[in-house]
C-alpha cells in the first residue's frame, strides 16, 4: 500500500515548512502512522539550498520537543506533483508561485496549509506569517499555527487510511 505524502512550502524552506515538517512528522510518529504517512518540504526560493533549519526555527522548535537539525532545504521540483497527495503553502504568495508551475493535471490537494487551522483564537490568520526578520514572538507564533493546523490535518487524513 503506498503511503499518503505531505509536502510542506515556504519561501526559503529554512523556517516555517521545516517547522511543519517537524510539528507533524512528530505527531505522525507518536500516532504510530511512520509507516503510512511521508512527510517533506522545501521552498520556492533556492538561496538556502542545502543549509539546516535557522537556528532560532531549530531553538524555539526543540523548547516544544520537536527536532529538525536533520532537515535540509531544498527547492520545489515539477516532479512533486507527481509525488505528493498534499502540497500545502504557508502563505498566498508561495501558493501562487506553486500554481504558476506546471501543475495543470496535479490530482492531489494544493492549498494553504491554515485552510486546516480549527482554533477560533487564530482565525485572523489565513497564512503564517515570515518571522526572518522578526523576533521571538513571531516564530512562537508560527509554532502555534502550525500545531493547530497539523492536528486537523493529520485528523483528515487518518479519515482516508
Ligand atoms: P521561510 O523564511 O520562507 O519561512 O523559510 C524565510 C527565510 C529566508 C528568507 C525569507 C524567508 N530570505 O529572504 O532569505
Amino acid at each position: 500500500m503506498s503511503k499518503i505524502s505531505v509536502l510542506f512550502v515556504c519561501l526559503g524552506n529554512i523556517c516555517r515548512s521545516p517547522t511543519a515538517h517537524a510539528v507533524f512528522q512528530s505527531m505522525v510518529d507518536k500516532q504510530g502512522l511512520t509507516d503510512k504517512i511521508f512527510v517533506d518540504s522545501c521552498g520556492t526560493g533556492d538561496w538556502h539550498i542545502g543549509r539546516a533549519p535557522d537556528p532560532r526555527s531549530q531553538q524555539h522548535a526543540l523548547e516544544r520537543g520537536y527536532q529538525m537539525d536533520n532537515l535540509r532545504a531544498r527547492l520545489v521540483d515539477d516532479n512533486d506533483f507527481n509525488q505528493f497527495d498534499y502540497i500545502l503553502a504557508m502563505d498566498k504568495q508561495n501558493l501562487a508561485n506553486l500554481k504558476s508551475m506546471n501543475c495543470q493535471v496535479y490530482t492531489g490537494q494544493l492549498g494553504l496549509f491554515l485552510d486546516f487551522c480549527r482554533n477560533s483564537n487564530y482565525a485572523d490568520y489565513s497564512e503564517v506569517p515570515d518571522p526572518y526578520y522578526g523576533g521571538d514572538q513571531g516564530f512562537s507564533l508560527v509554532l502555534n499555527l502550525i500545531e493547530d493546523a497539523s492536528t486537523e490535518l493529520l485528523r483528515q487524513i487518518v479519515e482516508r487510511l
